[in-house]
This record gives C-alpha cells, sequence and structure tokens, in this order.
C-alpha cells in the first residue's frame, strides 16, 4: 500500500492542442471510479498571477521573456504552496494540467536558457510521473484552429515547433511519452498503464 501521508503527483505536458486536459479529466473520473483522493489542478493558475498571464495571450509583448518566465514562476510558487503541497501531504492524487517542464520548453522556446529556467523551478516537488502527449505541431495547431480558436501568443506554428523540440529533448526517468495523434481511447488507456505501473512501484 502506499504511504497515506505522501500523495502522488502526476504532471500532464506537451504542446496546446495535444488533448492534456480532457485526457486529464477522463484520468480524473477513473481514479475515483476506484477510490482514489484525486485533486485535478492546473497552470497557470485562477490565481492573481495566473490572470495576468492569460492578458499576454494576447500581447505578449508587453513583457521582456524574462518578466514572463517571473510570472510563470510566481504563479507557480503560489500554486505549490498553497494547493499542491497541502494536497501531497494529506496523502491526495494531484493531477495537474501542466507543469514546469512546460516552462523549460515554452520559455525556453522564447530565447531563455533552459538548464537556467529548470533550476528556478527547484522549489517545485518533482512529479512522481509526467505524461508527455506528443504529436506534430503542425496536427496540434489544425486542433486548435478546428475547434474555432485562434491560435494565442505562444501557440504561434513556429513557436510551436521550436517547444516541441525542446519536450522532446527531455529524458527523466519519470517522463512518459505517449502519442497523442492515436485516437482518444488507446491514449487513455496508455495513461492508465502508466499509472499502473506507477502505483505498483509504489507498493
Ligand atoms: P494552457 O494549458 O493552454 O492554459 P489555458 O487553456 O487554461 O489558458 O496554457 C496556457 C499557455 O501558457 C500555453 O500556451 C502554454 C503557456 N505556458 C508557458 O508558456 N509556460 C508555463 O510555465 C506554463 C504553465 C504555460
Amino acid at each position: 500500500m502506499r504511504n497515506l501521508r505522501t500523495g502522488l503527483l502526476v504532471a500532464f505536458e506537451g504542446i496546446d492542442g495535444t488533448g492534456k486536459s480532457t485526457q486529464l479529466r477522463l484520468l480524473e473520473d477513473w481514479l475515483r471510479a476506484q477510490g482514489e483522493n484525486v485533486l485535478a489542478t492546473r497552470e497557470p493558475t485562477d490565481g492573481a498571477y495566473g490572470r495576468r498571464i492569460r492578458e499576454l495571450y494576447v500581447n505578449r509583448a508587453s513583457c521582456t521573456p524574462e518578466e514572463e518566465l517571473e510570472l510563470f514562476i510566481q504563479d507557480r510558487k503560489e500554486h505549490v504552496r498553497e494547493v499542491i503541497r497541502p494536497a501531497l501531504a494529506a496523502g491526495r492524487v494531484v493531477l495537474t494540467d501542466r507543469y514546469y517542464y512546460s516552462t523549460a520548453a515554452y520559455q525556453g522556446a522564447n530565447g531563455l536558457d533552459v538548464q537556467a529556467v529548470l533550476d528556478r523551478n527547484r522549489f517545485a516537488p518533482r512529479p512522481d510521473l509526467v505524461i508527455l502527449l506528443t504529436m506534430p505541431p503542425e496536427l496540434s495547431a489544425q486542433r486548435i484552429s478546428s475547434r474555432g480558436e485562434q491560435l494565442n501568443a505562444f501557440e504561434q506554428l513556429d513557436a510551436l515547433r521550436r517547444v516541441s523540440a525542446l519536450f522532446a529533448s527531455f529524458a527523466d526517468p519519470w517522463l512518459y511519452r505517449i502519442d497523442a495523434s492515436q485516437p482518444a481511447a488507446s491514449v487513455q488507456e496508455q495513461i492508465r498503464n502508466a499509472w499502473r505501473g506507477l502505483s505498483c512501484s509504489e507498493d
């Protein structure tokens, strides 16, 4: 049995349009049905920093790459302190839609040094499992457009290509890559397999 006083942290990562939020919800429902005490959360958060970040979707040029990084870091500090750590301490399973790999990939693609960005995230607890959904950026951009959404400043195709290449370069052992261009049910099955591997190794 897992130690109920130490929860598990699962981060969903990948470029926009890969279906992260849908897959996270499906896993959340499945885990709850098995009696897990789940907390689903996301970054950017709905707090003050998260709201400021969402303003950047329409006017990214209003701050420098360093200032932009600072907003994501402050948002995550608040998220870790007020949501993630308390939930893990209570033994819950925390599912987060984006975490520090997004900062490394997106702010790295925006010209910042990837290792330096990761170093700024040392305060954040390491996830037990990272589900990295992969997909050609052209397909993800097409999916976003077909939802009737405009690509925001973070999502322009050139930028997505750079972000995608950085996501592809991460190689931590707890990182589990899944091809998200497959049917959603098959993607979900692989996510559950990754979870099973994780919860078995914790037994
Ligand atoms: P997204 O998951 O699309 O959030 P929402 O749909 O709730 O607005 O994330 C918003 C954008 O922020 C996305 O294009 C990726 C970007 N982002 C970063 O650039 N750095 C980060 O650290 C995070 C968490 C997100």
